[in-house]
């Protein structure tokens, strides 16, 4: 089976989109196709959304899907955005059997960076970069020295207000406390200021949906770290999935 393109997923709290990759270019090959993320977000509905993506791209090579949540060899250990019932459930394998191709999950934010390392903003960086996706929740991912250190969920810690980084300031709090761009942009920074003091990165990188949002909330950062919007903006997360499957090629067996 060839490498090269695979069929990136992005699973969302709002939508799941998938398109095939170029994994030695770091573009789609295709439209991205997107369905709204069925409510419950539980395995079964999702698994059924994944396997009609590949089916309309009729895919039938490899799958690599970028997953909400802490993913340790296939399996989903943690649910803060999508159905309790995925915990401890061996993801890959689902996507295997249900549509017979090989396929790898990897953490979201884990995946966009990855894009971003290898194509993006943080091409040739070897100091510590920090790439925050921001959706419906908070993803974030650090390189130091190029290499990745999966599952940071540093988007649950507590700021010294008290209050969950993610339930403060993601997007999905912006819409739902109606805050105008420029006040979700004070909270965004109170945030990456708690992440730059514990951290001190070189570079932070902006990602995930509001990453196409910039010019509503830049001004209200006020960081001494370098900062970026991830390059490929809301697609990292399709291209990093595809990438990941294809740097784990040799361990991805079709079901
Ligand atoms: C999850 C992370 C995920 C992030 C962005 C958080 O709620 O715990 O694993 O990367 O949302 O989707």
């Amino acid at each position: 089976m060839k490498f090269r393109n695979v069929l990136g997923i992005d699973f969302g709290g709002s939508g799941i989109k998938g398109a095939p990759v170029d994994t030695k270019e770091g573009v789609l090959l295709a439209e991205r196709y997107r369905i709204p993320t069925p409510n419950p977000a539980n395995p079964e509905n999702v698994i059924q959304v994944i396997k009609k993506i590949a089916n309309s791209f009729k895919w039938d090579g490899p799958i690599g899907i970028a997953f909400p949540a802490v993913v340790q060899n296939g399996i989903v250990k943690t649910a803060s955005n999508i159905d309790q019932s995925w915990i401890g459930m061996n993801a890959a394998k689902m996507v295997r059997q249900a549509t017979g191709l090989p396929a790898l999950v990897v953490n979201d934010a884990d995946a966009a960076g990855m894009a971003e390392m290898k194509f993006g903003a943080g091409k040739g960086m070897n100091g510590l970069v920090l790439l925050v996706t921001v959706g419906t929740g908070i993803g974030t991912v650090l390189f130091s020295q190029g290499k990745l250190v999966p599952n940071s969920e540093l988007g649950h810690i507590y700021l010294p207000s008290g209050r969950e980084a993610e339930e403060f300031a993601s997007d999905a709090t912006r819409k739902k406390e109606n805050l105008e761009w420029n006040e979700w942009g004070q909270r965004f920074n109170v945030y990456l200021k708690e992440m730059e003091r514990l951290f001190w990165p070189e570079l932070i990188i902006i990602g995930g949906g509001v990453s196409k949002k910039k010019q509503l909330f830049i001004n209200e950062l006020d960081l001494h770290t370098k900062l970026t919007i991830a390059s490929a903006k809301n697609e990292a997360g399709i291209i990093g999935a595809a990438l990941a499957a294809r740097a784990n090629r040799k361990s991805l067996k079709p079901y």
